[in-house]
């Protein structure tokens, strides 16, 4: 039986979908759960094509895998539609009968709401406002809408049999740590609690099942809307550095700044994860791109790992060196650090 949670540590946005679904096509999970909403972009590179996922989870990559929304997550069913439809998965689609649905108005409503758009920075996707009706039990949820009908499920019924019966689940959380409606730099934060605790809660899961939790940090920090960004670097410098990204769901610049060792240590603490995995190696050390063991690493690219580890006193188990989900150094079984 094993049960993985896989969760962002810092500001989203630091590959969670490439790692995901990396450990989708290794591990082959029987269930992977989609946590969150549809403000998180997730994106996926795999055997030349491209997928930007905002509410099914990435390890549909693996064909044998069946992809569930969980209860605590808020889909919008236009996007659930299309993105059905673009990575062929019809038949193995499941919501929970108590997932949120996104309806025009929240959107509506969030995009007229100036201290929501300007001062925070929202996404705009209506996820606050339907959290809102959610918390006021005014929300409808899946079981509301026929064109659901045939894709409702009991979400934690089925991973936990899953569990029981000596099968893998992945659990997908979204955002990072410090997005987290609670732990993270309030206001400037999403509508929900990101860390670990918070995406198993969504699921109906007991952390007791828990065996494994992967924090994903990206090789630098990367910020989208207002908040605090420690080290925060000027836009010619994130030019100059190769660290320009544009937000997935949104297209707006990303702000960037170096790898902080200090947040690191924080999300560490509120997730306390059995392993790490750094995503964007390659934006560092560009002589490890498409490498993928270790030993083929740079020696100054693996010292910078090694000290992480040492630092953090977890072991960094996955290096992301490309887009592709197989670029990938899994040292699940050489394990390095302490
Ligand atoms: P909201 O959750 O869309 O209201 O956005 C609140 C804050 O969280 C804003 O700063 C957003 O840019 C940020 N945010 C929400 N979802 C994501 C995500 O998936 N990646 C990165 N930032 C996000
Ligand atoms: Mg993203």
């Amino acid at each position: 039986m094993s049960l993985t949670v896989v969760v962002g540590g810092f500001f989203g946005d630091e590959g969670k979908g490439k790692a995901v679904s990396y450990l989708g096509l290794m591990d082959k999970p029987g269930i992977c759960v989609r946590t969150g909403s549809i403000n998180a972009g997730h994106t996926v590179n795999y055997n030349g094509k491209s997928w930007k996922l905002r509410i099914l989870p990435s390890c549909f990559v693996n064909e044998s895998t069946r992809l569930m929304v969980a209860p605590g997550a808020l889909l919008k069913i236009d996007v659930l539609l299309k993105e059905i439809e673009e990575t062929g998965s019809r038949d193995r689609v499941w919501v929970d009968i108590n997932t949120g649905v996104i309806e025009d108005r929240h959107v509506e409503n969030e995009r007229s709401n100036e201290y929501l758009m300007k001062t925070i920075g929202s996404t705009g996707q209506g996820v606050g406002a339907a959290m809102v009706d959610r918390i006021l039990r005014v929300l409808k949820t899946a079981k509301d809408f026929p064109e659901l009908k045939g894709f409702i499920t009991d979400v934690s019924g089925e991973v936990n049999e899953e569990l029981d019966r000596g099968g893998k689940v992945i659990i997908e959380g979204t955002q990072g740590t410090f997005l987290s409606l609670y732990h993270g730099t309030y206001p400037f934060v999403t509508s929900r609690d990101t860390t670990a605790a918070g995406v198993i809660s969504e699921v109906g899961v007991s952390p007791r099942l828990v065996s494994d939790i992967i924090l994903v940090f990206k090789a630098y920090v990367t910020r989208v809307g207002a908040g605090e960004l420690p080290g925060e670097l000027s836009a010619d410098e994130v030019i100059a550095r190769g660290w320009v990204e544009r937000g997935t769901v949104t297209g707006r610049p990303r702000r960037a700044a170096p790898f902080s060792i200090d947040l690191a240590r924080r999300a560490v603490m509120l997730n306390r994860p059995t392993q790490i995995a750094i995503t964007k190696f390659d934006a560092l050390f560009p002589s490890a791109r498409g490498k993928r063991k270790w030993v083929d690493l740079p020696v100054e690219a693996r010292k910078w790992v090694e000290e992480i580890s040492e630092a953090l006193r977890v072991p960094v188990t996955l290096i992301g060196t490309g887009e592709d989900s197989m670029d990938m150094i899994d040292m699940r079984r050489e394990v390095v650090g302490p």
